[in-house]
């Protein structure tokens, strides 16, 4: 089971928050897994659930990184499509197993270390980028014109 250290503590508290929720999710996945198989209908929600909380994280994460004037802003964007189709790629392969009996079991705890390992190492190698940069504009509502 993955745990949460400070290492991955970008300092922006509510990247930090949906990272925690991410990684939360992501383990899910090892819990559903049964002595006979795995939950099918837990892992289907985990699943959905992942495509929409990642959408949903990522936006906003960029909307920081482009506020903060951060340059990685584009290589993170690239690098959150690309996760974002591994998990509709997983979500596709879940259903295929699914359908012709398949080694679900093993997929779950595959598709678990396949993302938590992706995450982990986006975190450490471009969200944390964000650090150097002027933060302070991702908390501020929505930009007004200054003077
Ligand atoms: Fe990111």
């Amino acid at each position: 089971m993955f745990k949460w250290s400070k290492d991955l503590e970008t300092g922006v508290p509510f990247i930090d928050a949906q990272h925690k929720m991410l990684l939360k999710t992501i383990n899910i996945l090892e819990e559903i897994v049964e002595d006979d198989g795995v939950d099918t209908v837990k892992m289907e929600s985990v699943i959905s659930f992942l495509i929409w909380y990642s959408n949903h994280h990522f936006s906003t994460e960029e909307e920081c990184f482009f506020k903060a004037r951060c340059p990685f802003h584009e290589l993170n964007k690239r690098q959150h499509q690309s996760f974002i189709r591994m998990v509709e790629e997983a979500k596709e392969r879940f259903f295929r197993l699914k359908e012709s009996g398949g080694d679900l079991k093993g997929f779950a705890l595959e598709l678990k270390r396949e993302l938590s390992e992706w995450l982990v190492g986006h975190i450490l190698k471009v969200d944390m980028r964000v650090k150097d940069y002027d933060v302070s504009v991702c908390y501020a509502g929505p930009s007004r014109s200054s003077g």
